[in-house]
């Protein structure tokens, strides 16, 4: 089934600590963000990209795009000041296919074999997103003091993509804007209107870039999928 995917990349990067929007960095010569559109402009179940960018990032992506032959990218929509915003910049285009993901540019290693999984949920029951099994013991703190240990068994690292049927996630985002609430992800709009979400297993390598230690893993993940072809 066709799909749309929706690409915040407005962000800033504040954690990586550049000197410049961390999607624009580069991994093995190519910018983070063509490695993510590159996903989608290959698999042919994706219809059309829509993007949210910052207006003064405009033009360095238009040529980008242009640089790395991206045809999907139908439209650069201004993004907002968090990424909830720049999600809904997106989301009220005309013309949007049955199924929408949203997908964060900062998560270039996404496997197709995930999307699909994805959207074959959310065509049966509406909602699925993707996680990982937490490796890591969790414990709950106030301060710097444990207050309990969580059952780890019950626990899932969420990632993106997350896939919808269009008009849910329009519904969950005019819910949430009436509401004044923000969220960190589309999952808890969806999730606080009452729709049940599904889970779908997804790769530890999906790994969103998000610290400058990211980089080397990014890289080392690169060479590792050269290598094995
Ligand atoms: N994003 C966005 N608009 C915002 C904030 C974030 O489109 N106002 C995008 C980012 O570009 C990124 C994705 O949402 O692709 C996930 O966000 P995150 O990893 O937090 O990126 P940044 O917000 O850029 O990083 P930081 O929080 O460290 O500043
Ligand atoms: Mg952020």
């Amino acid at each position: 089934m066709q799909y749309d995917v929706i690409i915040p990349a407005a962000g800033s990067g504040k954690r990586m600590g550049a000197d410049r929007n961390k999607l624009l960095l580069e991994l093995s010569g190519k910018p983070v963000l063509i490695h993510t559109l590159e996903v989608f402009e290959k698999d042919d179940a994706c219809r059309r990209i829509l993007l949210a960018i910052k207006e003064e990032e405009r033009q360095e992506l238009e040529s980008l795009l242009h640089h790395y032959a991206i045809t999907k990218v139908t439209k650069l929509l201004t993004g907002g000041s968090e990424r909830q915003y720049s999600v809904k910049s997106c989301l009220f285009e005309s013309d949007l296919s049955e199924l929408v993901l949203v997908h964060d540019g900062a998560r270039p290693f996404i496997h197709t074999e995930t999307i699909h999984k994805l959207v074959q949920q959310a065509r049966v029951s509406g909602a699925a997103v993707a996680g990982v099994k937490v490796k890591d013991t969790l414990k709950r703190v106030e301060g710097s003091t444990i207050v309990e240990t969580v059952d780890r068994e019950s626990m899932v690292a969420i990632q993106t993509p997350q896939a919808f049927q269009t008009k849910l996630l329009q519904k969950a985002h005019e819910v949430a804007a009436a509401d004044h609430f923000l969220g960190t992800d589309e999952s808890m709009l969806v999730e606080r209107i009452g729709t049940a979400v599904s889970v779908v297993e997804a790769s530890y390598d999906n790994i969103k870039l998000t610290t400058p230690e990211d980089l080397l893993f990014g890289e080392a993940i690169l060479r590792y999928r050269a290598q094995e072809g």
